[in-house]
């Protein structure tokens, strides 16, 4: 069964936009030794216009076919005439409002993201992506298999957050970690498994007692 991953960008604080939902504030942070290592390794992450810049308008999706953004996401790329931001992938955004689609190549739905995800889940394909932003990722954090959160080197104090949802801690195992130049992370986690016996994460708990953090 295919994965659900959220690929993200975000401060150290947790914020992946500014207080207008913006983030053009991480490309400060775009070092000479990070920009190629996402376009070789998650090349169908960089939106069509800026693949073409790079010189990697034909490269094939290494990881991801299916890319899903909330509205307020797919806003930004609106904003500036950009209806396909990843015609390299099938494109879904969720939107109640959006109607009808503003590209042949971007299904709007309104349909349960769970639901839609579930069902994306059993089909054949590469993995499916979900770009954001903190809504979405909210309601989504049941079926989020994988994180791969691209650390920024950088503390904002506000803006748009990584999950906005209710406070439900899950357990999630870093399975591998790329330091840059500069400081900037990109760490991947995978979904912890709840234990067989107790249905619990299997690294849930504290041994050290309740001062340990
Ligand atoms: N740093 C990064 O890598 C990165 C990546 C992606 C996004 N971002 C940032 O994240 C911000 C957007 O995040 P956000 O939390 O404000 O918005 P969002 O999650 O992108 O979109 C929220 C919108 O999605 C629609 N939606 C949500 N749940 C739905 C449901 N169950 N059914 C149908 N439609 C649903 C609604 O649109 P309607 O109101 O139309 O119904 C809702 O207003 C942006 O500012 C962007 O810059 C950052």
């Amino acid at each position: 069964m295919r994965k659900l991953s959220y690929f993200i960008g975000t401060t150290i604080d947790g914020f992946i936009a500014d207080p207008d939902g913006g983030y053009d504030f991480f490309f400060a942070h775009l070092t000479e030794d990070y920009a190629p290592t996402l376009f070789s390794a998650y090349p169908e992450t960089i939106p069509t216009p800026g693949r073409t810049a790079a010189g990697i308008a034909e490269a094939p999706n290494k990881r991801f076919d299916t890319v899903l953004q909330g509205r307020g996401t797919y806003e930004h790329g609106l904003a500036v005439g950009l209806t396909s931001p990843y015609a390299h992938l099938r494109q879904i955004v969720f939107s109640r409002t959006l109607t009808p689609s503003p590209d042949p190549a971007v299904e709007v739905t309104a349909e349960d993201p769970l639901s839609v995800v579930r069902r994306l889940k059993q089909e054949d394909g590469l993995g499916i992506w979900l770009c954001g932003g903190a809504d979405l990722a909210g309601q989504l954090l049941p079926e989020i298999d994988e994180l791969i959160i691209k650390q920024y080197p950088v503390v904002a104090g506000s803006g748009t957050p990584l999950f906005r949802t209710g406070f439900e801690p899950r357990a999630f195992t870093l399975t591998d970690s790329r330091v840059f130049e500069r400081g900037n992370v990109i760490l991947t986690y995978a979904r912890t498994a709840p234990s067989a016996s107790t249905g619990t994460p299997t690294d849930a708990g504290s041994p050290d007692g309740p001062d340990a953090c």
